[in-house]
Protein backbone atom coordinates (compact mmCIF):
# COMPACT_ATOMS: atom_id res chain seq x y z
CA UNK A 1 0.00 0.00 0.00
CA UNK A 2 1.57 3.66 -1.18
CA UNK A 3 1.14 6.50 1.09
CA UNK A 4 1.30 9.88 -0.82
CA UNK A 5 1.00 13.46 0.59
CA UNK A 6 -1.61 15.29 -1.56
CA UNK A 7 -2.51 19.00 -1.50
CA UNK A 8 -5.55 19.53 -3.73
CA UNK A 9 -8.85 20.75 -2.35
CA UNK A 10 -11.15 18.17 -1.53
CA UNK A 11 -12.99 18.24 -5.20
CA UNK A 12 -10.06 17.56 -7.43
CA UNK A 13 -9.06 14.50 -5.35
CA UNK A 14 -9.02 11.56 -7.98
CA UNK A 15 -9.74 8.37 -5.91
CA UNK A 16 -12.09 5.58 -5.75
CA UNK A 17 -12.96 6.60 -2.61
CA UNK A 18 -12.45 9.36 -0.55
CA UNK A 19 -12.59 9.12 3.44
CA UNK A 20 -13.68 11.90 5.66
CA UNK A 21 -15.28 11.87 9.37
CA UNK A 22 -18.11 13.08 10.76
CA UNK A 23 -18.32 14.34 14.76
CA UNK A 24 -21.90 13.29 16.88
CA UNK A 25 -23.19 17.06 17.82
CA UNK A 26 -25.73 19.39 16.86
CA UNK A 27 -23.83 21.15 13.76
CA UNK A 28 -22.94 18.08 12.13
CA UNK A 29 -21.95 19.54 8.54
CA UNK A 30 -19.78 22.42 9.63
CA UNK A 31 -16.48 23.32 8.04
CA UNK A 32 -15.60 21.17 4.79
CA UNK A 33 -18.69 19.20 5.05
CA UNK A 34 -21.09 21.88 4.42
CA UNK A 35 -19.16 23.19 1.66
CA UNK A 36 -19.50 19.39 0.97
CA UNK A 37 -23.24 19.75 0.92
CA UNK A 38 -23.59 22.72 -1.33
CA UNK A 39 -21.84 20.88 -3.81
CA UNK A 40 -24.38 17.49 -3.39
CA UNK A 41 -27.49 19.81 -3.43
CA UNK A 42 -28.08 19.33 0.72
CA UNK A 43 -27.87 15.03 0.52
CA UNK A 44 -25.49 15.40 3.54
CA UNK A 45 -27.79 17.51 5.23
CA UNK A 46 -31.17 15.07 3.92
CA UNK A 47 -28.82 12.10 5.24
CA UNK A 48 -28.21 13.49 9.13
CA UNK A 49 -31.76 14.82 8.86
CA UNK A 50 -33.11 11.39 8.02
CA UNK A 51 -31.06 9.85 10.97
CA UNK A 52 -28.74 7.77 8.27
CA UNK A 53 -26.08 9.99 9.39
CA UNK A 54 -25.56 10.47 13.37
CA UNK A 55 -21.30 11.07 13.32
CA UNK A 56 -21.65 7.84 16.25
CA UNK A 57 -18.54 6.46 16.90
CA UNK A 58 -17.47 4.36 13.70
CA UNK A 59 -20.30 4.60 11.88
CA UNK A 60 -19.91 3.87 8.04
CA UNK A 61 -21.98 6.39 5.52
CA UNK A 62 -21.05 5.35 1.89
CA UNK A 63 -22.29 7.88 -0.42
CA UNK A 64 -21.86 7.05 -4.51
CA UNK A 65 -20.49 9.55 -7.13
CA UNK A 66 -21.03 12.42 -4.86
CA UNK A 67 -21.76 15.25 -6.72
CA UNK A 68 -19.54 18.01 -7.07
CA UNK A 69 -16.08 15.43 -6.25
CA UNK A 70 -13.85 13.99 -8.43
CA UNK A 71 -13.61 10.88 -6.16
CA UNK A 72 -16.15 8.16 -7.11
CA UNK A 73 -17.57 7.59 -3.51
CA UNK A 74 -17.65 9.53 0.03
CA UNK A 75 -16.92 7.44 2.88
CA UNK A 76 -18.47 9.14 6.40
CA UNK A 77 -17.05 8.07 9.58
CA UNK A 78 -18.64 8.18 12.68
CA UNK A 79 -15.80 10.41 15.20
CA UNK A 80 -18.04 10.38 17.99
CA UNK A 81 -18.32 13.28 20.78
CA UNK A 82 -15.55 16.13 19.27
CA UNK A 83 -14.87 16.70 23.39
CA UNK A 84 -12.67 13.60 23.75
CA UNK A 85 -11.81 13.38 19.98
CA UNK A 86 -7.48 12.30 19.76
CA UNK A 87 -5.01 10.99 17.44
CA UNK A 88 -6.14 7.07 18.98
CA UNK A 89 -9.50 7.90 17.21
CA UNK A 90 -8.39 8.71 13.99
CA UNK A 91 -6.21 5.85 13.73
CA UNK A 92 -9.24 3.19 14.24
CA UNK A 93 -11.36 5.69 12.08
CA UNK A 94 -8.34 5.13 9.38
CA UNK A 95 -8.26 1.25 9.85
CA UNK A 96 -12.03 0.87 10.36
CA UNK A 97 -12.64 2.78 6.78
CA UNK A 98 -9.72 1.06 5.17
CA UNK A 99 -11.52 -2.71 6.12
CA UNK A 100 -14.31 -1.50 5.11
CA UNK A 101 -13.14 -0.38 1.56
CA UNK A 102 -11.37 -3.56 0.89
CA UNK A 103 -14.34 -5.33 0.77
CA UNK A 104 -15.77 -3.42 -1.66
CA UNK A 105 -13.34 -3.52 -4.56
CA UNK A 106 -11.98 -0.12 -4.00
CA UNK A 107 -8.41 0.21 -4.85
CA UNK A 108 -7.68 4.18 -4.58
CA UNK A 109 -8.15 5.97 -1.22
CA UNK A 110 -7.95 9.52 -0.24
CA UNK A 111 -8.05 10.41 3.16
CA UNK A 112 -9.43 13.87 4.18
CA UNK A 113 -8.14 15.29 7.42
CA UNK A 114 -11.45 17.90 8.99
CA UNK A 115 -10.50 20.91 10.86
CA UNK A 116 -8.87 20.87 13.80
CA UNK A 117 -5.92 18.82 15.00
CA UNK A 118 -4.57 17.57 11.97
CA UNK A 119 -0.50 17.99 12.36
CA UNK A 120 2.31 15.10 12.23
CA UNK A 121 1.02 13.01 15.25
CA UNK A 122 -2.81 13.02 13.38
CA UNK A 123 -1.37 11.70 10.04
CA UNK A 124 1.16 9.16 12.39
CA UNK A 125 -2.03 7.80 13.60
CA UNK A 126 -4.17 7.77 10.34
CA UNK A 127 -1.20 5.70 8.44
CA UNK A 128 -0.46 3.34 11.11
CA UNK A 129 -4.29 2.65 11.32
CA UNK A 130 -4.48 1.96 7.71
CA UNK A 131 -1.22 -0.25 7.61
CA UNK A 132 -2.35 -2.47 10.53
CA UNK A 133 -6.13 -2.47 9.28
CA UNK A 134 -4.69 -3.98 6.13
CA UNK A 135 -3.49 -7.29 8.02
CA UNK A 136 -4.83 -10.39 7.03
CA UNK A 137 -4.40 -14.14 8.42
CA UNK A 138 -3.72 -15.68 4.95
CA UNK A 139 -0.52 -17.08 5.02
CA UNK A 140 -1.88 -20.68 4.26
CA UNK A 141 -5.00 -19.82 2.06
CA UNK A 142 -4.03 -21.11 -1.05
CA UNK A 143 -6.68 -18.50 -2.88
CA UNK A 144 -5.67 -15.31 -1.01
CA UNK A 145 -8.01 -12.70 -1.94
CA UNK A 146 -5.94 -9.94 -3.58
CA UNK A 147 -8.61 -8.73 -5.39
CA UNK A 148 -9.05 -6.56 -2.11
CA UNK A 149 -6.07 -5.02 -2.34
CA UNK A 150 -6.24 -1.04 -1.73
CA UNK A 151 -3.09 -0.33 -3.35
CA UNK A 152 -2.54 3.68 -2.42
CA UNK A 153 -4.06 5.95 0.13
CA UNK A 154 -3.29 9.89 -0.08
CA UNK A 155 -2.92 11.91 3.14
CA UNK A 156 -4.95 15.52 2.40
CA UNK A 157 -5.96 18.34 4.50
CA UNK A 158 -2.76 17.80 6.82
CA UNK A 159 -0.55 20.66 8.02
CA UNK A 160 2.81 19.42 8.76
CA UNK A 161 4.59 22.46 7.90
CA UNK A 162 7.52 21.86 5.73
CA UNK A 163 6.40 18.86 3.64
CA UNK A 164 9.54 16.99 5.17
CA UNK A 165 7.89 17.07 8.02
CA UNK A 166 4.64 14.66 7.20
CA UNK A 167 6.73 12.59 5.45
CA UNK A 168 8.66 11.74 8.40
CA UNK A 169 5.57 11.11 10.59
CA UNK A 170 4.52 9.07 7.17
CA UNK A 171 7.79 6.80 7.60
CA UNK A 172 7.44 6.64 11.07
CA UNK A 173 3.80 5.60 10.90
CA UNK A 174 5.14 2.46 8.48
CA UNK A 175 7.76 1.13 10.75
CA UNK A 176 6.08 0.89 13.41
CA UNK A 177 2.64 -0.27 11.61
CA UNK A 178 4.97 -2.72 9.91
CA UNK A 179 6.51 -4.20 12.84
CA UNK A 180 3.78 -4.58 14.53
CA UNK A 181 2.53 -7.13 11.49
CA UNK A 182 5.55 -8.49 11.45
CA UNK A 183 4.74 -9.41 15.13
CA UNK A 184 1.26 -10.61 14.36
CA UNK A 185 2.63 -12.85 11.67
CA UNK A 186 4.36 -14.99 13.94
CA UNK A 187 1.88 -15.08 16.41
CA UNK A 188 -0.19 -17.16 13.82
CA UNK A 189 2.27 -19.11 13.10
CA UNK A 190 0.62 -22.63 13.94
CA UNK A 191 3.55 -24.40 16.48
CA UNK A 192 4.46 -27.04 13.59
CA UNK A 193 5.68 -24.12 11.61
CA UNK A 194 7.33 -22.13 14.42
CA UNK A 195 9.23 -24.34 17.08
CA UNK A 196 12.16 -22.75 18.94
CA UNK A 197 14.35 -23.40 16.67
CA UNK A 198 12.76 -21.69 13.86
CA UNK A 199 11.48 -18.50 15.50
CA UNK A 200 15.24 -18.08 16.63
CA UNK A 201 15.90 -18.54 12.50
CA UNK A 202 12.93 -16.01 11.62
CA UNK A 203 14.97 -13.36 14.36
CA UNK A 204 18.16 -13.50 13.11
CA UNK A 205 16.61 -13.01 9.68
CA UNK A 206 14.63 -10.52 10.80
CA UNK A 207 18.02 -9.20 12.53
CA UNK A 208 19.96 -9.09 9.28
CA UNK A 209 17.82 -7.12 7.37
CA UNK A 210 17.40 -4.47 9.83
CA UNK A 211 20.83 -4.20 10.68
CA UNK A 212 21.00 -5.44 14.58
CA UNK A 213 22.81 -7.82 16.48
CA UNK A 214 21.91 -11.66 17.05
CA UNK A 215 22.81 -14.29 18.79
CA UNK A 216 21.56 -17.66 19.68
CA UNK A 217 21.95 -19.48 22.47
CA UNK A 218 21.49 -23.20 21.96
CA UNK A 219 20.41 -25.81 24.46
CA UNK A 220 24.46 -26.79 24.94
CA UNK A 221 24.54 -22.81 25.77
CA UNK A 222 21.74 -22.56 27.56
CA UNK A 223 23.18 -25.73 29.99
CA UNK A 224 26.42 -24.30 30.46
CA UNK A 225 24.70 -20.78 31.79
CA UNK A 226 22.87 -23.18 33.77
CA UNK A 227 18.89 -21.58 33.00
CA UNK A 228 17.66 -24.62 35.01
CA UNK A 229 14.17 -23.03 34.63
CA UNK A 230 13.84 -22.67 31.24
CA UNK A 231 15.48 -25.59 30.40
CA UNK A 232 12.68 -27.44 33.54
CA UNK A 233 9.85 -26.63 30.83
CA UNK A 234 12.14 -27.33 27.69
CA UNK A 235 13.07 -31.16 28.52
CA UNK A 236 9.44 -32.24 28.14
CA UNK A 237 9.92 -32.07 24.50
CA UNK A 238 12.01 -33.13 21.81
CA UNK A 239 12.31 -29.86 20.28
CA UNK A 240 15.13 -27.49 21.86
CA UNK A 241 15.01 -24.80 23.22
CA UNK A 242 16.71 -21.55 22.22
CA UNK A 243 17.48 -17.96 23.67
CA UNK A 244 17.01 -15.34 21.55
CA UNK A 245 19.55 -12.11 22.12
CA UNK A 246 19.43 -9.16 20.13
CA UNK A 247 20.83 -6.34 20.54
CA UNK A 248 20.75 -2.52 19.56
CA UNK A 249 23.69 -0.06 20.09
CA UNK A 250 23.24 3.93 19.11
CA UNK A 251 25.92 5.28 17.37
CA UNK A 252 26.94 7.30 20.20
CA UNK A 253 25.91 7.77 24.00
CA UNK A 254 26.48 8.50 27.04
CA UNK A 255 28.54 6.36 29.25
CA UNK A 256 25.82 6.32 32.00
CA UNK A 257 22.82 5.87 29.67
CA UNK A 258 20.36 2.98 30.98
CA UNK A 259 20.31 -0.09 29.02
CA UNK A 260 17.02 -1.43 28.58
CA UNK A 261 16.01 -5.19 28.48
CA UNK A 262 13.18 -6.55 26.63
CA UNK A 263 12.32 -9.72 27.50
CA UNK A 264 9.64 -12.02 25.93
CA UNK A 265 8.10 -14.94 26.68
CA UNK A 266 7.91 -17.36 23.66
CA UNK A 267 5.94 -20.55 24.50
CA UNK A 268 5.49 -21.78 20.65
CA UNK A 269 3.40 -24.31 22.54
CA UNK A 270 1.82 -24.76 26.20
CA UNK A 271 -0.25 -28.00 26.32
CA UNK A 272 0.37 -27.39 29.89
CA UNK A 273 2.82 -30.18 30.35
CA UNK A 274 2.24 -32.72 32.53
CA UNK A 275 -0.79 -30.74 34.85
CA UNK A 276 -2.10 -30.88 31.05
CA UNK A 277 -4.83 -28.66 29.81
CA UNK A 278 -8.37 -29.34 28.48
CA UNK A 279 -8.32 -30.27 24.92
CA UNK A 280 -11.36 -27.25 24.59
CA UNK A 281 -8.91 -23.95 22.93
CA UNK A 282 -6.11 -26.09 23.17
CA UNK A 283 -4.97 -25.01 19.90
CA UNK A 284 -4.45 -21.60 20.69
CA UNK A 285 -1.67 -22.04 22.73
CA UNK A 286 -0.08 -21.52 19.32
CA UNK A 287 -0.13 -18.07 20.44
CA UNK A 288 1.89 -18.40 24.02
CA UNK A 289 5.06 -17.22 22.05
CA UNK A 290 3.08 -13.66 21.85
CA UNK A 291 5.40 -11.79 24.08
CA UNK A 292 8.25 -13.04 22.63
CA UNK A 293 7.04 -11.76 19.09
CA UNK A 294 6.28 -8.54 20.89
CA UNK A 295 10.12 -7.73 21.60
CA UNK A 296 10.61 -9.00 18.24
CA UNK A 297 8.56 -6.43 16.74
CA UNK A 298 9.90 -3.35 18.79
CA UNK A 299 13.12 -4.62 17.76
CA UNK A 300 12.76 -4.30 14.54
CA UNK A 301 11.16 -0.83 14.58
CA UNK A 302 13.72 0.42 16.74
CA UNK A 303 16.86 -0.51 14.42
CA UNK A 304 14.95 1.89 12.17
CA UNK A 305 13.98 4.45 14.53
CA UNK A 306 17.30 4.51 16.45
CA UNK A 307 16.35 5.52 20.24
CA UNK A 308 19.85 7.15 22.00
CA UNK A 309 19.70 4.55 24.52
CA UNK A 310 21.29 0.65 24.04
CA UNK A 311 18.70 -1.78 24.13
CA UNK A 312 19.07 -5.97 24.43
CA UNK A 313 16.74 -8.31 24.04
CA UNK A 314 15.91 -11.47 25.73
CA UNK A 315 13.80 -13.94 24.31
CA UNK A 316 13.58 -17.65 25.58
CA UNK A 317 11.44 -19.67 23.75
CA UNK A 318 10.73 -23.39 24.08
CA UNK A 319 7.48 -26.13 23.96
CA UNK A 320 5.93 -26.71 26.59
CA UNK A 321 4.84 -30.64 26.58
CA UNK A 322 4.15 -33.57 28.62
CA UNK A 323 6.83 -36.67 27.61
CA UNK A 324 8.51 -39.50 29.17
CA UNK A 325 11.31 -36.77 30.31
CA UNK A 326 9.02 -33.74 31.59
CA UNK A 327 9.26 -32.26 34.31
CA UNK A 328 6.74 -33.41 37.19
CA UNK A 329 4.80 -31.96 39.39
CA UNK A 330 6.50 -30.95 43.08
CA UNK A 331 10.00 -31.45 41.03
CA UNK A 332 12.80 -28.73 42.27
CA UNK A 333 14.31 -26.48 39.20
CA UNK A 334 17.52 -24.47 40.07
CA UNK A 335 17.59 -21.50 38.23
CA UNK A 336 20.52 -19.46 36.68
CA UNK A 337 19.85 -16.75 39.42
CA UNK A 338 20.21 -20.15 41.81
CA UNK A 339 16.89 -19.52 43.40
CA UNK A 340 15.50 -23.05 43.86
CA UNK A 341 11.70 -23.10 42.30
CA UNK A 342 9.13 -26.02 43.70
CA UNK A 343 7.39 -26.82 40.23
CA UNK A 344 3.58 -27.25 41.20
CA UNK A 345 1.74 -26.91 38.30
CA UNK A 346 3.98 -27.45 34.44
CA UNK A 347 1.02 -25.29 33.45
CA UNK A 348 2.47 -22.08 34.92
CA UNK A 349 5.56 -22.58 32.89
CA UNK A 350 6.06 -19.13 31.75
CA UNK A 351 7.36 -17.54 35.33
CA UNK A 352 9.75 -20.26 35.31
CA UNK A 353 11.45 -19.30 31.40
CA UNK A 354 11.17 -15.83 32.18
CA UNK A 355 13.05 -16.10 35.65
CA UNK A 356 16.25 -17.21 33.89
CA UNK A 357 15.40 -14.60 30.49
CA UNK A 358 15.14 -11.91 32.83
CA UNK A 359 17.84 -12.90 35.08
CA UNK A 360 20.08 -13.09 32.02
CA UNK A 361 19.18 -9.53 30.80
CA UNK A 362 20.31 -8.13 34.08
CA UNK A 363 23.72 -10.28 33.51
CA UNK A 364 24.04 -8.40 30.27
CA UNK A 365 24.37 -5.13 31.94
CA UNK A 366 20.36 -4.08 31.32
CA UNK A 367 19.68 -1.02 33.96
CA UNK A 368 15.62 -1.07 33.15
CA UNK A 369 13.43 -3.99 32.06
CA UNK A 370 10.37 -4.54 30.32
CA UNK A 371 8.86 -8.04 29.81
CA UNK A 372 5.58 -9.23 27.91
CA UNK A 373 4.11 -12.34 28.22
CA UNK A 374 0.95 -14.20 28.19
CA UNK A 375 1.26 -14.86 31.45
CA UNK A 376 -2.27 -15.71 33.06
CA UNK A 377 -6.01 -16.82 32.53
CA UNK A 378 -5.96 -14.79 35.70
CA UNK A 379 -5.77 -11.37 33.97
CA UNK A 380 -8.61 -12.06 31.74
CA UNK A 381 -10.52 -12.41 35.04
CA UNK A 382 -9.23 -9.08 35.42
CA UNK A 383 -9.57 -7.32 33.02
CA UNK A 384 -10.83 -8.72 29.94
CA UNK A 385 -10.21 -8.61 26.37
CA UNK A 386 -9.77 -4.73 27.12
CA UNK A 387 -6.58 -3.98 28.91
CA UNK A 388 -3.37 -5.08 29.44
CA UNK A 389 -2.13 -5.97 32.84
CA UNK A 390 0.55 -3.61 33.71
CA UNK A 391 2.98 -4.40 36.67
CA UNK A 392 6.27 -2.54 37.76
CA UNK A 393 8.44 -1.49 39.86
CA UNK A 394 9.36 1.24 41.56
CA UNK A 395 5.87 3.05 40.49
CA UNK A 396 6.88 6.25 39.07
CA UNK A 397 8.82 3.99 36.34
CA UNK A 398 5.34 2.08 35.86
CA UNK A 399 3.75 5.27 35.58
CA UNK A 400 5.75 6.50 33.13
CA UNK A 401 5.22 3.80 31.06
CA UNK A 402 1.65 4.08 31.07
CA UNK A 403 2.01 7.58 29.77
CA UNK A 404 3.52 6.02 26.62
CA UNK A 405 0.49 3.70 26.03
CA UNK A 406 -1.82 6.63 26.84
CA UNK A 407 -0.43 8.29 23.99
CA UNK A 408 -0.29 5.56 21.78
CA UNK A 409 -3.96 4.91 22.24
CA UNK A 410 -2.94 1.27 24.03
CA UNK A 411 -5.20 0.98 26.85
CA UNK A 412 -3.08 -0.92 30.28
CA UNK A 413 -3.83 -0.68 33.56
CA UNK A 414 -1.94 -0.64 36.76
CA UNK A 415 -2.26 -3.74 38.87
CA UNK A 416 -0.93 -3.70 42.37
CA UNK A 417 2.17 -5.82 43.89
CA UNK A 418 1.82 -4.96 47.53
CA UNK A 419 4.73 -7.27 49.37
CA UNK A 420 1.52 -8.93 50.90
CA UNK A 421 1.63 -11.50 47.82
CA UNK A 422 4.88 -12.34 48.06
CA UNK A 423 3.91 -14.39 50.88
CA UNK A 424 1.29 -16.80 48.60
CA UNK A 425 4.28 -18.17 47.08
CA UNK A 426 6.49 -19.50 49.48
CA UNK A 427 7.59 -22.66 48.96
CA UNK A 428 7.42 -25.46 52.04
CA UNK A 429 10.85 -27.79 50.38
CA UNK A 430 12.52 -24.92 47.79
CA UNK A 431 12.47 -20.82 47.98
CA UNK A 432 9.76 -20.43 45.99
CA UNK A 433 6.91 -22.27 44.59
CA UNK A 434 5.40 -21.63 40.43
CA UNK A 435 1.62 -20.90 41.65
CA UNK A 436 0.00 -18.50 43.94
CA UNK A 437 -1.99 -20.17 47.30
CA UNK A 438 -4.87 -20.88 45.27
CA UNK A 439 -6.76 -17.92 46.71
CA UNK A 440 -6.63 -15.62 44.13
CA UNK A 441 -4.64 -13.20 42.71
CA UNK A 442 -3.34 -15.27 39.89
CA UNK A 443 -1.75 -12.46 37.94
CA UNK A 444 -0.62 -10.82 40.82
CA UNK A 445 1.40 -13.79 42.03
CA UNK A 446 2.82 -14.67 38.71
CA UNK A 447 3.89 -11.44 38.34
CA UNK A 448 6.00 -11.32 42.25
CA UNK A 449 6.97 -14.53 40.94
CA UNK A 450 8.93 -12.27 37.71
CA UNK A 451 10.09 -9.48 40.52
CA UNK A 452 12.31 -12.51 42.66
CA UNK A 453 14.17 -12.45 39.55
CA UNK A 454 14.45 -8.73 38.35
CA UNK A 455 14.68 -7.71 42.16
CA UNK A 456 15.58 -4.02 42.56
CA UNK A 457 16.24 -3.28 38.54
CA UNK A 458 13.27 -1.23 37.66
CA UNK A 459 10.89 -3.23 36.05
CA UNK A 460 7.67 -3.29 34.15
CA UNK A 461 5.66 -6.70 33.40
CA UNK A 462 2.72 -6.72 31.19
CA UNK A 463 0.55 -9.34 30.51
CA UNK A 464 -0.79 -9.87 27.49
CA UNK A 465 -2.49 -13.13 28.16
CA UNK A 466 -5.95 -12.06 27.12
CA UNK A 467 -5.18 -9.37 24.86
CA UNK A 468 -2.46 -10.43 22.50
CA UNK A 469 -4.97 -12.64 20.24
CA UNK A 470 -9.04 -11.29 19.67
CA UNK A 471 -11.50 -14.57 18.34
CA UNK A 472 -13.96 -11.43 17.23
CA UNK A 473 -12.52 -8.97 14.57
CA UNK A 474 -13.23 -5.09 15.60
CA UNK A 475 -14.22 -2.58 12.39
CA UNK A 476 -10.38 -1.49 12.88
CA UNK A 477 -8.94 -5.17 13.54
CA UNK A 478 -8.65 -8.44 11.53
CA UNK A 479 -9.46 -11.22 14.68
CA UNK A 480 -6.35 -13.11 15.79
CA UNK A 481 -3.18 -11.09 16.89
CA UNK A 482 -3.36 -7.96 17.66
CA UNK A 483 0.28 -6.92 18.36
CA UNK A 484 -1.08 -4.82 21.47
CA UNK A 485 2.06 -3.31 23.42
CA UNK A 486 4.43 -2.88 20.73
CA UNK A 487 3.75 0.72 20.12
CA UNK A 488 3.79 1.51 23.72
CA UNK A 489 7.07 -0.04 24.11
CA UNK A 490 8.32 1.82 21.24
CA UNK A 491 7.38 5.20 22.06
CA UNK A 492 8.59 4.14 25.75
CA UNK A 493 12.33 3.48 24.31
CA UNK A 494 12.34 6.39 22.44
CA UNK A 495 11.89 8.56 25.14
CA UNK A 496 14.05 7.24 27.49
N1 LIG B 1 -0.11 -19.65 28.60
C1 LIG B 1 -0.89 -19.74 29.77
C2 LIG B 1 -1.72 -18.49 30.04
C3 LIG B 1 -2.78 -18.16 29.02
C4 LIG B 1 -4.07 -18.54 29.24
C5 LIG B 1 -2.47 -17.44 27.90
C6 LIG B 1 -5.04 -18.22 28.33
C7 LIG B 1 -3.45 -17.11 26.98
C8 LIG B 1 -4.73 -17.50 27.20
C9 LIG B 1 -0.01 -19.97 30.99
O1 LIG B 1 1.16 -20.66 30.74
C10 LIG B 1 -0.81 -20.78 31.95
O2 LIG B 1 -1.18 -21.86 31.62
N2 LIG B 1 -1.06 -20.23 33.12
C11 LIG B 1 -1.82 -20.87 34.12
C12 LIG B 1 -1.13 -20.72 35.44
C13 LIG B 1 -1.72 -21.53 36.56
C14 LIG B 1 -1.45 -22.99 36.33
C15 LIG B 1 -1.10 -21.09 37.86
C16 LIG B 1 -3.20 -20.23 34.16
O3 LIG B 1 -3.28 -19.01 34.04
O4 LIG B 1 -4.17 -20.96 34.26
ZN1 LIG C 1 0.93 -22.77 30.79
ZN1 LIG D 1 1.94 -20.47 28.79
Amino acid sequence: MRIEIENQPYASIQADALVTYVFDKEDKLDGVLSEMDRGMDGHLAALAGSGELTGKALELVLVHFPQGFAAKRLLLVGAGKPGKFNASDLRKIAGAALRYLKTRGVKTVAFLAREGERGPAEAQAVVEGLIFADFESDTYRTEKKSNREIQSVALAGFDGGPGSILAGAVERAQIIAESQNFARELINEPSNRLTPRMLAARADAMAKEVGLSCEILDEKKISELKMGALLGVAQGSVEPPRVIVLRYTPSTHRAEAPVLGLVGKAVTFDTGGISIKPANNMEKMKYDMGGGATMLGVMRALAFLKPSVPIIAVIPATENMPGARAQKPGDVQVAMSGKTIEVINTDAEGRLILADGIFYARKLGCTHLIDAATLTGAIEVALANVNVGAFGTPREFLDNFLESAKAVGEKMWPMPIDDEYEEMIKSNIADIRNTGSGKGGGAITAAWFLKEFAEDTPWIHLDIASTCWVDEGRPWLAKGPTGVAIRSIIDFAMKM
